[in-house]
């Protein structure tokens, strides 16, 4: 029996856990988001970033080692983020957690931040394992940063079978919010507006294919359809930008439901593609920013509902970047004996 300590530094979220191997659970989760630092700039500032990293590390530990009841002498071995991210964040938390590890003679994983958001779905929202998620099962991860498909056949084997060629679903979210001045990060808004409108879709924006029944994923199209949208609507002017008057409530309403109906649908159709290509596949998951999208998790739902197939999204404290999920792919590895060692770098 272990207790694992999880540590994830490899963007704007400062994010430490404890997981307790004899309970199968979560036993603290701390987190310090730096959205607010990022939002006057519109996205990541990677200086500012990696700087409230090195000021939040300690303190951060320091709670989720308070609030689970536990001295770091107790801790056996640490997880920590080591790729992929910003390089100047990712350091941050290498470099403690190296240093915690060599001062206190404890073990040290480093962990791929992907392989924690496709397992994420495993962790129930009280932070314990969730026994029932099937193998083989279809991943798809979306967050501001990525959209990829996992076949995902035990714990540590996955494998990648489609991914963005070029923006993620999230950054077509924050661009098209940032477009309309909804601030950043713009997902949880456009969801909003979507809602008040019924998730009607006004505008028909383009549907990317799946080419030879193979999946597929592609966002910047959609984010340059959507801009002319606003061009043809009145809203925007290419030379100068948004037009106060013809960006209105209403519109903007009509803007964020047609592209939340769009990317439902591209994920749908992305899903079916992958059930019909892999029959073996027993269920589905849904990690990452994005997938705290709570319409989202209802049209992915109703593909696994007309299989009778079960669905797991990740809990939305466990969705966007954490500690916990990094700390529960370092039990397993643990187990499987999967340890780094002090010469552990980033990416
Ligand atoms: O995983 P995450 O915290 O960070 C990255 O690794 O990028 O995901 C952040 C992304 C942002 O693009 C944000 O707009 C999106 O998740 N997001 C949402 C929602 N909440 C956050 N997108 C759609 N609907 C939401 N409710
Ligand atoms: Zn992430």
């Amino acid at each position: 029996m272990a207790l694992i300590l999880g540590i994830e530094t490899s963007c704007d979220e400062t994010g430490v856990a404890v997981y307790d191997t004899a309970q199968k659970k979560i036993i603290s989760h701390n987190l310090f988001s730096q959205i607010d630092l990022h939002a006057q700039y519109g996205g990541v500032v990677p200086e500012i970033a990696s700087r409230s990293q090195l000021e939040k590390i300690d303190i951060v530990t320091a709670h989720a080692l308070q609030q689970a009841g536990v001295s770091i002498e107790q801790i056996d071995t640490i997880a920590v983020t080591s790729k992929p991210g910003l390089a100047g964040s990712l350091l941050i938390g290498v470099c403690f957690a190296k240093g915690l590890a060599w001062a206190h003679n404890k073990k040290i994983i480093g962990i791929d931040h992907l392989e924690g958001h496709v397992f994420s779905s495993c962790l129930d929202k009280d932070g314990s394992q969730i026994p029932t998620v099937p193998f083989p099962h279809l991943c798809l991860s979306v967050s501001g940063g990525h959209t990829a498909l996992y076949l995902v056949r035990d714990f540590g084997s996955y494998e990648l079978i489609a991914n963005t060629i070029d923006d993620a679903a999230g950054e077509a979210f924050d661009k098209v919010a940032k477009t309309m001045g909804l601030g950043y990060p713009g997902g949880r808004a456009i969801e909003q507006l979507a809602k008040e409108v019924n998730f009607e879709d006004f505008f028909a924006l383009p549907r990317t294919k799946t080419p030879g029944g193979q999946p597929f994923f592609s966002f910047s199209g959609l984010k340059t359809a959507v801009l002319y949208t606003l061009v043809k609507q009145g809203a925007y002017d290419l030379a100068t930008g948004p037009i106060e008057e013809g960006m209105t409530h209403d519109l903007r309403q009509r803007i964020s439901s047609s592209l939340l109906v769009c990317i439902a649908d591209i994920f749908c159709n992305n899903l079916e593609v992958c059930l019909k290509k892999y029959p073996a596949i027993r269920g589905i998951t849904f990690v990452g920013g994005v997938a705290c999208n709570a319409y989202l998790r209802s049209r992915i739902g109703a593909v696994c509902e007309k299989r009778s197939m079960p669905f797991f999204a990740a809990p939305p404290a466990f969705c966007t970047d954490n500690g916990a999920m990094i700390a529960f792919i370092g039990s397993y590895k643990h187990e499987q004996e999967k340890f780094s060692d002090l010469t552990l770098d980033i990416f």
